[in-house]
Parts: structure tokens; sequence; C-alpha cells
């Protein structure tokens, strides 16, 4: 089962179609900047081309980088303001000449991780975080995300986290790695004083070089990890949360399945089409906006 997976970035629109057995991308992906200013109209074309470069008939999943409740866009920190209160969901399925399915970024990148990449097989508390233009979350219990989490936006000394910690602040401020890793690790404190996940799972394009920054966090319990598929996973989470019906892996569930007494909720066999289920078999809604 194939499905076309967009992620849209304040910086670049991304977009693969991808192999939902595996997650893996069915051809290379191909990559428009996000027009400046970002307004939805601009934006859609951009998501109508995409859908036209690889002449798309199928399911379509696309990422935001806000919250997203029932396809209506809420908020909109890096993008034009314009999106706030827009039902995007609408907007963009008339781009595409489809519907579409429409959920927060890092969300996506978390359900991708959760199954095939990073937190695959992980029960109890993982929180993903993205450091990119911003810093997105998503947070699993037992393998069903929260979604919508905005940890991000977290204050850390009177600023908001992502204006210190995100790829783009280490960018515009023009940080050295141990001075961004510091700011990160300070962070992720932060965050870890509030939820103590057993895994943080660090996303974003920056994660490729995680080598340079990972090593230098001290004082976390969690594990921190890089994300397995580290930019890529947001199209390859758009693209799963598109398709209802999809048989691939328990996705984001083995750890559920993994505690007594946590296992699959009674009745939901994960069947294809199973109201809400947005294609998570054995979870009957697992969180995902409809
Ligand atoms: C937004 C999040 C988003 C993250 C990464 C933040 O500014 O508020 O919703 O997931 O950036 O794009």
């Amino acid at each position: 089962m194939h499905a076309l997976g967009i992620d849209i970035g304040g910086t670049g629109i991304k977009a693969a179609p991808v192999d939902l057995e595996t997650g893996k991308f069915l051809a290379d992906r191909v990559k428009i900047a996000t027009p400046q200013p970002s307004a939805p109209d601009g934006v859609a074309e951009v998501v109508g081309k995409l859908v036209h470069a690889f002449s798309w008939s199928g399911p379509i999943g696309v990422t935001f980088p806000g919250v997203v409740m029932n396809g209506v866009t809420r908020t909109a920190a890096n993008l034009d303001k314009r999106w706030i209160g827009l039902d995007a969901r609408s907007l963009l399925a008339k781009a595409a000449g489809q519907e579409i399915r429409l959920l927060n970024d890092a969300d996506a990148a978390g359900i991708a991780e959760m199954t095939f990449g990073a937190g695959s097989g992980e029960p109890g508390t993982v929180l993903m975080v993205t450091l990119g233009t911003g810093i997105g979350s998503a947070l699993f219990v037992n393998g069903i995300l929260v979604p919508n989490t905005e940890f991000g936006h977290l204050e850390i000394r009177g600023k908001d986290a992502e204006r210190r910690a995100s790829e783009h602040a280490k960018t515009v401020h023009e940080m050295g790695w141990k001075q961004w890793a510091k700011n990160v690790n300070e962070y992720l404190e932060h965050v870890e004083a509030l939820l103590s996940p057993q895994l943080i799972i660090i996303g974003g394009g920056i994660s490729r070089q995680s080598d340079k920054f990972i090593p230098l966090f001290t004082g976390l319990n969690a594990r921190v990890v890089p994300a397995a598929m580290h930019n890529d996973a947001g199209i390859t989470g758009a693209a799963m949360a598109a398709h209802p019906g999809s048989p691939a892996p328990a996705r984001a569930g083995a750890g559920a399945n993994a505690i007594p007494g946590l296992g699959r909720t009674p009745g939901a066999t994960g069947t294809a089409g199973t109201h809400g289920d947005q294609g998570l078999p054995g979870y009957p809604n697992p969180g995902l906006p409809e």
C-alpha cells in the first residue's frame, strides 16, 4: 500500500510517495522552497504542484507546522498568520484535487519513528522532539500519540524554547555546537522534569549530525537517540496518516502490546476503515486528528 506524504515546513515543502509496509520512499523526494510570505494560497499552490509532480492519485497525507484540529489550523508560529483559524484541510484538498489528511508535522514524524524508527516497540512515555525552523514535539504513552503537544513553546529563561534551541536559532545566532548543545540540554532537562520520558528521540535535519551534540548532553535520565529517519520522518508519517485501511505493522502500538494489561483496546480489530483509526491497526482512536 502506498500513499503520498507531504511535509509543509517553514523553509521547504517536501513530498515523496511512501511504501506503508516499510516506511520507505518509493521515489526520490521533491522539495520546493516555502513561498515567502507563506500565505495559505501560495503554500496550497505548492502542494498542488507536488501532487502533480508525482502524477499522484491515491491517499495523500499532509503535515502542518502548527496545531491542527479537525482540519483547522489553530496556530502558525513559523508561517503566515493567515493560517490561524483556517479550514486548511479543505484549502489543501482543493489544491490537491482530492481529499487529504492533515496533521501536525512533529506528530507525523513521531508516528513514523515509533513504527519504523528509533521508537519502534518502545513502551512507556516517549517524547519525540524535532529541531528545525521551530521545535516540534510528539508525545507517546504506550505507543499512543497525545496529539498537538506544543512543547517547543515552553518558556526557558523568559523566552520561547525554540528561540534558543531550534536549528534555526543555532544558525541565526551563529552558535557553535557546544553552545547550542547547552541550550538544547537545558531545554530537555526542563521537558524531562515535566514529563519523565524514558526515551527522547531527536528529529529534524540536524539529527543527521547528532554525534556533534548528543554526546555533549549531561544530567538527563532519559535515553536520548537521533531519529532513524531524520528529516524524512514527517513525510513518512504524513503518508501513514493518509491511509485508514493500511495493514502496516502495529505502528505506534508495539509498545502497548508489550505491557500486560495495556494491550489492545477490546474490540479494536484494526480492520480497514475503523472509525477514527487513521490507519493505526488495533487502536480505535490513536489520537490523530480526523
Ligand atoms: C509549532 C509546532 C511545530 C514545530 C515544528 C512550532 O513552532 O508550534 O506546531 O510542530 O514548530 O515545525
